[in-house]
């Protein structure tokens, strides 16, 4: 048994022997970025700061020989040999740490698809270096002219090894933007993406049953948050309840039924607000929540969607015992611009 030692915070996590640090690191609810978990695209590098480990096999792209030299290492592949490993990771208060934005990264749209009544998914790729982000962050998106202001959207992905971004847009009747993606915008046109902003990102140290709370394209950054939940092995129960106004506005059916047949502790309900179909709960979410939760006072909470959706979803979740410091929420405004955390919070990469 080994112990890991997290700075600048001083926590620290036992390593069992044959673990990973990244394995051990997860186990006690830090998550360290990481990707491939094979040594092969960079993701999870961090700079040792003392003590030894075996590096295992990894590709010198993911870890070049100056990067070892600096102290670097694959936190994916590596096993500590001495009984201390001191570890760049984190904030002070050992929260995790947001990469830097980007501007104007150029991707490529390898996919557009109507997805539901109103709103497109869009499969961006990039050109350059895969973006970095938390799952639930966004990014914006725009033409690029003065006529048509670039609009945030969430992505509704886990971060890929291709850097693959999947973005879920819905047509506004008075957002420019939005008609432009759905109008105009083609598969196979470049497009330039900057982020990621936002920090409604799930904290890794979460150790609660959890509940997700959508309405129409809120339902993106909490698709990423649950793919990267159930993709690190989070094995507390994780319920999604997406609300929709009527059955042709449900999306991501899909990827909700393939996550509940991979993993036993993943459900989740859709209930729509305008119809009655059979299948579907009816009603808004206050009118629904407390038959399925008579009791959340245990339970995290993540809420998206529209400002209004979301402060309907806290109230409810509050009275069925949620706690404040438990909730988080994502309200998606028309006019959404993009904000920046304090750079205090901005990881420091090596690349
Ligand atoms: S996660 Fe890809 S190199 Fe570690």
């Amino acid at each position: 048994m080994a112990r890991i030692v997290m700075q600048p915070s001083g926590k620290s996590v036992e390593c069992a022997y044959g673990d990973t640090v990244l394995m051990s690191l997860e186990k006690a609810g830090f998550a360290l970025p990481n990707n491939c978990r094979a040594g092969a695209c960079g993701e999870c590098k961090v700079k040792v700061l003392s003590g030894q480990f075996d590096q295992g096999m990894v590709l010198d792209m993911a870890l070049s020989q100056e990067d070892r030299r600096q102290g670097f290492g694959l936190m994916c592949m590596a096993k500590p040999i001495s009984d201390e490993l001191v570890i760049e990771w984190g904030t002070e208060d050992a929260k995790p740490k947001l990469f830097p934005p980007r501007e104007n990264a150029l991707f490529v749209v390898v996919d557009k698809r109507v997805v539901a009544a109103r709103v497109v998914e869009l499969r961006l790729r990039p050109v350059g270096k895969p973006l970095r982000y938390w799952p639930g962050q966004y990014v914006t998106l725009g033409p690029g002219n003065d006529a048509i202001p670039a609009r945030a959207f969430s992505i509704a992905n886990a971060p890929r090894p291709d850097g693959e971004l999947t973005l879920q847009i819905a047509r506004s009747d008075d957002g420019p933007t939005s008609q432009w993606v759905h109008d105009t915008l083609t598969i196979g046109d470049n497009v330039k993406l900057s982020g990621p902003y936002g920090t409604f990102i799930g904290d890794p140290a979460v150790d609660t049953p959890i509940l997700c709370l959508a309405a129409g394209t809120g339902l993106a950054p909490i698709m990423a948050l649950a793919e990267t939940a159930l993709r690190r092995g989070f094995r507390k129960p994780v319920t999604l309840l997406f609300s929709a106004r009527t059955e042709p506005d449900v999306y991501g059916h899909g990827m909700m039924a393939w996550w509940r047949t991979k993993h036993r502790n993943f459900d989740y309900k859709v209930t729509l607000t305008r119809e009655q179909k059979d299948g579907f709960l009816q009603g808004r979410v206050n009118e629904v929540l407390p038959g399925l939760f008579p009791d959340l006072s245990k339970h995290t909470i993540f809420a998206a969607g529209s400002p209004e959706f979301v402060a309907t979803c806290v109230n409810a979740v509050k009275a069925l015992g949620a706690q404040d410091g438990m909730i988080y929420t994502e309200g998606f405004f028309a006019q959404q611009q993009p904000t920046v955390a304090d750079a205090s919070h901005l990881l420091n990469t090596a690349n």
